[in-house]
């Protein structure tokens, strides 16, 4: 989630800070926001909406020659993107000024606190709690009282903080966020990613969870956040490629976002699961009366492309486990459509841009119709966003690759979450409520294991990649994986694929069904099992090559099939998040196979803002 810069030194704070956001724009932002520091002075401070670009153009006329400041690019997830929520934030007396990556999950409670000892609120944003916090603790030490301030803080954090009444000095605090410092003569860099760090050091220390440095221009210390004792780090000397390291070593963003799912998922839960309750908290649905969605009698889910077969998914999960009646809408069919809505029918628009044309105009439709629209969102702010009721936002950090993977992993967690929202205040038990979020809990470390799957993975795609076309197999819960499964490798590879359910498979395309045409089943030891492995005997007498996912510990197929891929045991509610890993990490070795550029296929836009 975006970036973080900071400087101090004998050098021009501001130069490094712009070149440093530049370095950090991969990540994805929606703004950017810089603030420098002169003993004696009032802090400067400078916060567009847009690129970092138009930024630098609006300091053009002034002098900049302070050696203290800090600088941020923002993924918004709290506050729409705008000038008043982009960062740096700041305290009452403009003494305290930060930047943050991350979410600050209490920041409500934390808000209303401050805001009762009449601390005054500028922005929508959670971030800025922290500004007053620390003013709050302030008395002539920044360092002691971001301590104070910390302690009462609950989240995920990159913080780099400066004091106008404790000039020589900049305080960071890292708590899942990255944060990288960076050393030479007389200066000290900070920055999220040492891709910042290109040219001007290749000394550096990476913070870890729960740290907390005091740097200044000549020195360091690295603190416990917990009980403020003093942690030895030295610096690391490292080899810097800027391009390799802005996908952290990875050759595409298409597999590094792959890589990424497991905190993604973390990132998508954060905050958002009582377990010892059986609960999901969902502030963004907290907002609605709560009656109306209680009385909700059918749901309508809207979407495009892989975003339409996450709904599918939510699709089983809701009615299964919720006994709420769902639909899946194509967005480019049902704006077209004459829809039966009334006030007890919801409409659910899943998108991870928030701006795909098709999907925005059946929302605007059915608004227009009197239905409660809801939306599961990626962009925050972003104009399905804005338009819904409510919603959820998935948290999933920009997507650079056009290929959607880790939000459609994390638009399948979010409607897990939602499925136990709604279902426990209808007929869901405490005992399955807390079983499905114990569950989801389960699911990064799950992920992990499936991604240690990535080499016998590659090897499969080289096998494969000169085939012409593949047929995708899935049933019930797996049946809108064969469809993304079969879209991935269309769009990455430029190979036909088609998802089938499993069992139209003899209503027509078994015709196709040769040695030259194999087939991917999506096959876990789960309540359809058995139908599937009667589809795979089938493929198998007319000479199919049939390459399974199926579930850890299942042998019993290796006389049926030609490739194995092995998924751990989960709840077949949640087998489609773990299915998904491989067949992205098999598309995307295809197509690096094929020496195809994976991140911008051919023909397609990472949003579809055209009808
Ligand atoms: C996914 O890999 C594709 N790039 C595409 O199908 C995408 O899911 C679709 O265009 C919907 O986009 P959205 O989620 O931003 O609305
Ligand atoms: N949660 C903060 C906000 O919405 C920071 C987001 C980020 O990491 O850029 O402003």
């Amino acid at each position: 989630m975006c970036g973080i810069a900071g400087y101090i030194g004998d050098g021009v704070a501001k130069d490094y800070l712009i070149n440093a956001l530049k370095r950090l724009e991969y990540r994805g932002y929606d703004s950017a926001g810089i603030a420098v520091l002169e003993k004696g002075k009032e802090v400067r401070c400078v916060k567009k909406v847009g690129k970092i670009k138009e930024l630098d153009e609006s300091l053009k006329d002034e002098e900049w020659k302070e050696n203290v400041g800090i600088a941020h690019t923002r993924w918004a997830t709290h506050g729409i993107p705008s000038e008043k929520n982009a960062h740096p934030h700041f305290d009452c007396a403009g003494n305290i000024y930060l930047v943050h990556n991350g979410i600050i999950e209490n920041y409500k409670i934390l808000k209303s606190m401050l805001e009762k000892e009449g601390h005054i609120f500028r922005s929508n944003t959670d971030t800025e709690v922290l500004a007053h916090l620390i003013e709050k603790y302030f008395t002539d030490n920044l360092e002691e009282a971001v301590l104070n301030a910390l302690k009462h803080v609950e989240g995920a954090y990159a913080l780099v903080i400066i004091a106008k009444e404790d000039p020589d000095k900049i305080v960071v605090a890292k708590k899942s966020s990255p944060m990288v410092l960076g050393f030479a003569e007389g200066e000290t860099f900070i920055a999220s990613d040492s891709s910042a760090l290109v040219g001007y050091t290749d000394k550096v220390i990476y913070m870890d969870d729960g740290e907390m440095g005091v740097i200044t221009k000549d020195d360091y210390r690295i603190l416990s956040i917990e009980d403020s004792s003093e942690i030895e780090k030295k610096p690391d000397t490292i080899e810097m490629d800027l391009s390799d390291i802005q996908k952290n070593g990875f050759d595409y963003f298409l597999l590094k976002e792959i890589f990424e799912c497991p905190e993604v998922i973390r990132n998508s839960t954060r905050g958002r699961m009582i377990l010892e309750e059986g609960l999901a908290k969902l502030g963004g649905l907290e907002v609605l009366d709560q009656n109306r969605l209680r009385n909700i009698e059918r749901i309508i889910i809207i979407a495009c492309g892989s975003a339409s077969y996450a709904g599918m998914v939510g699709e089983y999960m809701l009615e299964e486990y919720a006994g709420i009646p769902v639909e899946v809408e194509l967005g480019s069919e049902f704006r077209y459509r004459k829809p039966i809505l009334d006030e007890n029918t919801a409409v659910l628009v899943v998108s991870q841009s928030g701006e795909t044309a098709d999907s925005l105009a059946s929302l605007l439709e059915a608004k227009r119709k009197g239905a409660l629209t809801l939306g599961i969102v990626n962009v925050v702010g972003s104009t399905i966003a804005r338009s819904t009721d409510a919603g959820v936002y998935n948290h999933a950090g920009p997507e650079i690759a056009v290929a959607s993977t880790k939000a459609f992993i994390s638009q399948m967690v979010v409607f897990a979450l939602v499925t136990v929202y709604l279902g426990r205040m209808r007929d869901m038990s405490v005992v399955t409520g807390k079983r499905i979020l114990a569950e989801i809990s389960k699911l990064p470390d799950l992920v992990d294991e499936v991604l240690k799957e990535n080499d016998n993975i590659r090897d499969l795609a080289k096998k494969y990649a000169g085939y012409e076309n593949f047929l995708y197999l899935g049933r019930k819960d797996n049946c809108p994986i064969a469809y993304e499964g079969a879209l991935k490798i269309k769009e990455i590879s430029y190979i036909h694929a088609e998802g089938y359910a499993g069992g139209e498979m003899k209503h027509g395309p078994i015709a196709m069904i040769d040695e030259n045409f194999p087939c991917v089943f999506i096959a876990p030891k789960d309540s359809v099992y058995d139908k599937m492995r009667s589809n795979m005997e089938e493929v198998k007498a007319r000479n199919g090559k049939i390459i399974a996912i199926t579930t850890k510990g299942n042998e019993e197929l290796s006389d049926i099939v030609s490739d194995t891929i092995h998924i751990p045991k989960t709840l077949e509610m949640l087998t489609p998040i773990l299915a998904c890993i491989p067949l992205y990490l098999f598309a995307a070795y295809v197509g690096i196979e094929k020496g195809l550029d994976v991140d911008k296929p051919r023909n397609l836009a990472k949003s579809v803002t055209v009808e």
